[in-house]
């Protein structure tokens, strides 16, 4: 990574436990050079103090926007637009609430809404606060808005529940920062006008994508799963959206957000994805990202199975449909390109030019998912892409840019086979 020097940061601590987070943070930041300002809100400072702060930025702290000094040193328009980028971390659900529905009650969130600077959130809360529907509205607004965010995460968290809600580490947030430095630092067009800015490529074209794991239940509270996490396939649906494609999303069950302009249907099993597939088609384009279970168990207990010690259950399991391989196969309304992906964990190539050619696909985007990759459920990946006349190798890149960069590879096979 290289170190980009004299970039201004203005980092929002919101009230949470996670603020002390934020100082490891700060740290960081201040390792690679940037100038960081610090805003702590009134719950903030009931987790970490003005002076720890200011030790660590080496500059003052704001924290209320009535104080006289704060106007007369420098006002709070001033202070939102002196920065190249706004950083909220912890992001409550409050901080988040405010932002989404222009509240202004306090300096951070008067801050947030005066800036014409890139915001990046680092939203960090309860896991049931973090999956209420007000909450994930309010992202799904910030992301129409430009917002950029990264994390939470899944895992244990201070109030001892699991699951996501966790704020990013320092180190993911500070590669976070970089990126959206380095990307565009310009408060981003409307949703609507970027879409048009965007659109062409895949404009009037229907794309549908399959994304996540399925589930597949053996009595009313098991079943049988996989480690997928679905974010490829989200990311592969939203760039399709944003290249101006009519994009459907088959998703499995994830915790993450529906992406925004995707006409999103959750389902559970491998026999309900199909379905909906059949039901979505036709499409110009199928992507089958889903990590689909391969079985089904035969009998699904219609009450919780006791456990016996005398008689341990046996499960029975059936081969679910082969949903690519139906689509690719189809002899009417086959989509005219058919791409699959390949979760392999060895003979990653080879093993992937089978399902080539015995799923009928046109591409099958292959990649290592092997304990060490960290591909499945990480925010990177590195893709091999193989077709019928060739195979290539793509570093490892994040799966934003992997969507991206597969959309556009799409875009101009489409265009090149003059349907
Ligand atoms: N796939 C599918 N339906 C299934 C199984 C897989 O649509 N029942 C699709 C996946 O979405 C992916 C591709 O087929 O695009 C390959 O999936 P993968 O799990 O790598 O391979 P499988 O065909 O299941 O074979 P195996 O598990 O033996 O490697």
């Amino acid at each position: 990574m290289t170190a980009i020097v004299e970039k201004r940061i203005l980092l929002i601590i919101g009230g949470g436990i996670a603020a002390y987070k934020a100082l490891e943070l700060i740290r960081r930041l201040r390792e690679r050079r940037y100038f960081v300002r610090a805003v702590l809100t009134g719950a903030a400072k009931e987790f970490v103090t003005k002076l720890s702060v200011e030790s660590l930025t080496g500059s003052r702290v704001y924290d209320d926007l009535f104080a006289l000094t704060d106007e007369s040193g420098m006002g709070h328009i001033e202070l939102s637009r002196d920065a190249d980028l706004l950083v909220v971390a912890p992001a409550t659900a409050d901080l988040i609430t405010k932002l989404a529905h222009g509240l202004a009650g306090d300096l951070a969130s008067t801050l947030l809404l005066a800036t014409d600077k890139k915001i990046l959130a680092a939203p960090a809360m309860n896991v049931r606060m973090w999956l209420h529907p007000a909450t994930q509205r309010n992202c799904k607004l910030l992301q129409e808005d430009g917002v950029s965010f990264v994390g939470p995460e899944e895992g244990e968290m201070a109030c001892g529940e699991h699951g996501p809600g966790r704020m990013s580490e320092p180190a993911e947030i500070l590669a976070a920062v970089e990126k959206v430095l380095l990307r565009d630092t310009r408060i981003p067009l409307p949703e609507n006008l970027a879409r048009k800015e965007a659109a062409g490529v895949l404009a009037g074209r229907r794309v549908l994508v399959t994304s996540g794991p399925t589930h597949e239940p053996f009595d009313p509270v098991r079943y049988i799963a996989n480690r997928s996490s679905g974010k490829q396939g989200h990311a592969i649906a939203a760039a399709a959206a944003a290249a101006g494609a009519d994009v459907v999303l088959i998703s499995g069950p994830v915790a993450l957000a529906d992406p925004l302009g995707v006409k999103t249907l959750h389902v559970e099993t491998a026999r309900d994805m199909l379905r909906e597939v059949e039901t979505a088609l036709p499409a110009d384009i199928f992507i089958g990202v889903a990590a689909v279970a391969d079985w089904h168990v035969a009998k699904t207990a219609h009450t919780k199975i006791k456990k016996n010690p005398k008689q341990t259950p046996c499960l029975t399991l059936v081969e679910n449909p082969d949903i690519l391989a139906a689509v690719g196969q189809r002899s009417k309304g086959r989509p005219a390109l058919v791409v699959g992906f390949a979760a392999e964990s060895e003979k990653l190539i080879e093993n992937a030019q089978v399902k080539l050619a015995a799923k009928n696909c046109d591409m099958i985007v292959a990649n290592d998912v092997g304990e060490a990759s960290g591909v499945l459920g990480g925010e990177s990946n590195k893709v091999f892409i193989l077709t019928k006349e060739d195979k290539e190798s793509w570093p490892t890149m994040d799966k934003q840019e992997v969507a991206r960069r597969l959309v556009a590879r799409l875009a101009g096979m489409l265009a090149g086979t003059g349907r």
